[in-house]
């Protein structure tokens, strides 16, 4: 079936790439350089915005890490961006961009440590132009976040420098990585921390879902557009799903899955975030309070989740891409009998006049058959199925309308309907008219750190999370934690590796007389 024509030519297509809001001079401080995000993901998504014009042109990165780095930390960074996509082999502007980082070795809970970093950031003012402002950014292990945001505060780093030879007052902003506290009461404590050192217009809590191209675009779909929200609700909506699969295992983090699982590592945030672009009510503007408002009340309306409504699961050795793979109990650094679920299931329901009665059910898992994020939008049958006495081909039931939205990979949004096969008999088949982003607008899309990061420097909360959506989404989660933490489950593993998952998962669907939608790579992208 032919694809989505773009109405905006190449001109403008390459225009809508650079971003008409300017940060003001900036230095990014990373905690954790040391780490995997900041090679593979933070980087290259910095240089990308370098670019496309997008970074102010005095600006500078300073990785900080406990290990001695300092001769390497530079062209390490180069080789992830090299590696990260998107670099000209000679590239002229890559070697100024590297030129432009620094490092500082220290410990995090080290108080001696913090005056030499303010030292530093007040020579990089000065080498670099950066005048004071100063994007932090925790991509440390969790525990650290506490003491990093206390000791900042301690050494008058929580505010720009009295010097400001800026035109603007200075800023200074920190982005929080996940995860955000690992239950409802961690969440709180995290957040009151936090909250003594940096007011709430300071502190991006980040989940890198809202970065990205699809996601930010299921808010237009629904609002841009004239003729889906009319039937966004409880009478044309027969249920929703959201699945976020993972091929991949857990990719030699063993220690942090152990204390993590699919329940905290990708339901409380990336899910849970995912529902609420899908369920809430129409934002009076795109500014930060009134987006994290209607998110917020989408959280408070959820009624509390039974137990009966969960699953958990837990890969066992297995076949992924033909390949054979071992159980989580076999991955390195993870205990031989591990509790820690590598698949949640959720079945729930928002309570409130749109969604009432409407049943929405979240699923995410590590080696899964397949790499898929979606959402599928299920609708009633027509209230007269004026061709019952046709079929679909082959006999099989009409089905309804679905629109699905590929989040990754293949990113798009598809409408199936029914349609007539052609023949002297009434019979029916479905078909699917898609959009498919990449071969649309012919531009693969950004990683979601690209937007997030340029968001924070200049202070544009929209697409982080304040503290009461994290602290509601944990709320509605920490009992089903709890009670899976005093219920060991016996057949851990129960789904083979390359696999949907367990049984059980199907079962929740199934009790209610419904499957979840088969899915596999998208038709058209
Ligand atoms: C992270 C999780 O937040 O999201 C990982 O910690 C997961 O376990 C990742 O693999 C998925 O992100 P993406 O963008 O690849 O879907």
């Amino acid at each position: 079936m032919a694809t989505t024509q773009v109405t905006i030519s190449p001109e403008e297509l390459k225009a809508s790439q650079h971003s008409e809001r300017s940060p003001d001079p900036c230095v990014v401080v990373i905690f954790g350089a040391s780490g995997d995000l900041t090679k593979r993901k933070l980087l290259p998504a910095l240089y990308h915005l370098e670019q496309a014009g997008n970074l102010p042109k005095n600006f500078a990165v300073v990785g900080v890490a406990r290990r001695p780095l300092e001769e390497t930390f530079a062209a390490d960074m180069k080789e992830g961006i090299e590696t990260g996509g998107g670099v000209e082999a000679d590239d002229p502007k890559l070697d100024e961009f590297v030129g432009r980082i620094c490092y500082h070795q220290m410990n995090f809970d080290d108080d001696s440590g913090y005056e030499g970093l303010k030292e530093l950031l007040t020579q990089v003012d000065a080498k670099y132009g950066t005048q004071g402002n100063r994007l932090f950014y925790l991509a440390t292990a969790p525990e650290y976040f506490s003491d990093i945001v206390k000791y900042l505060g301690e050494h008058g780093m929580n505010q720009p420098p009295e010097s400001n030879e800026g035109a603007h007052p200075s800023w200074v902003h920190v982005i929080v990585e996940k995860p955000f506290g690992h239950d409802l009461e961690s969440a709180r404590a995290l957040n009151d921390e936090v909250n003594k050192v940096f007011q709430e217009d300071q502190i991006f809590r980040i989940d890198h879902y809202l970065g990205k191209e699809t996601v930010q675009n299921i808010l237009v779909f629904r609002f841009a557009n004239g003729i889906f929200e009319n039937v966004w609700n409880r009478n044309y909506i027969d249920h929703i799903e959201i699945t976020a699969a993972e091929s991949i295992g857990i990719e030699g983090r063993g220690p942090f899955y152990e204390k993590a699982g699919a329940l905290r590592d990708v339901i409380q945030n990336h899910v849970m975030q995912l529902l609420s672009f899908v369920t809430m009510e129409p934002p009076i503007s795109f500014e930060a309070a009134s987006v994290r408002m209607e998110k917020l009340k989408v959280f408070r309306a959820i009624r509390p989740i039974h137990i009966a409504d969960t699953v958990r699961g837990q890969y066992g050795p297995g076949m992924v891409d033909g390949k054979p793979v071992v159980g989580y109990r076999e991955e390195d650094r993870v205990h031989p009998r591990s509790q820690t679920e590598t698949y949640a299931a959720l079945r729930l329901e928002i309570e409130n006049w749109r969604w009432a009665g409407v049943p929405i059910y979240l699923r995410a898992g590590k080696r899964k058959a397949t790499r898929v994020t979606e959402i599928t939008i299920q609708f009633k049958q027509p209230p007269l199925l004026l061709f019952k006495d046709s079929h679909g081909v082959g006999g099989a039931e009409i089905k309804s309308n679905i629109i699905s939205m590929r989040i990754q990979p293949d990113e798009g949004i598809a409408l199936r309907f029914e349609a007539k096969v052609p023949g002297p008999s009434m019979n029916i088949a479905p078909v699917d008219m898609d959009f498919c982003y990449s071969k649309a607008f012919g531009v693969s899309s950004a990683n979601g750190y690209e937007r997030l990061l340029l968001d924070a420097m200049l202070g544009d909360g929209t697409l982080f999370a304040h503290r009461d959506e994290v602290e509601s989404t944990w709320a509605l989660l920490t009992p089903i934690l709890q009670h899976w933490a005093k219920n060991p489950i016996k057949d851990f593993p129960n789904y083979a590796a390359g696999t949907w998952g367990p049984s059980t998962g199907d079962a929740l669907m199934e009790l209610d007389g419904r499957h979840w939608r088969k899915l596999g790579n998208a038709g058209n992208c």
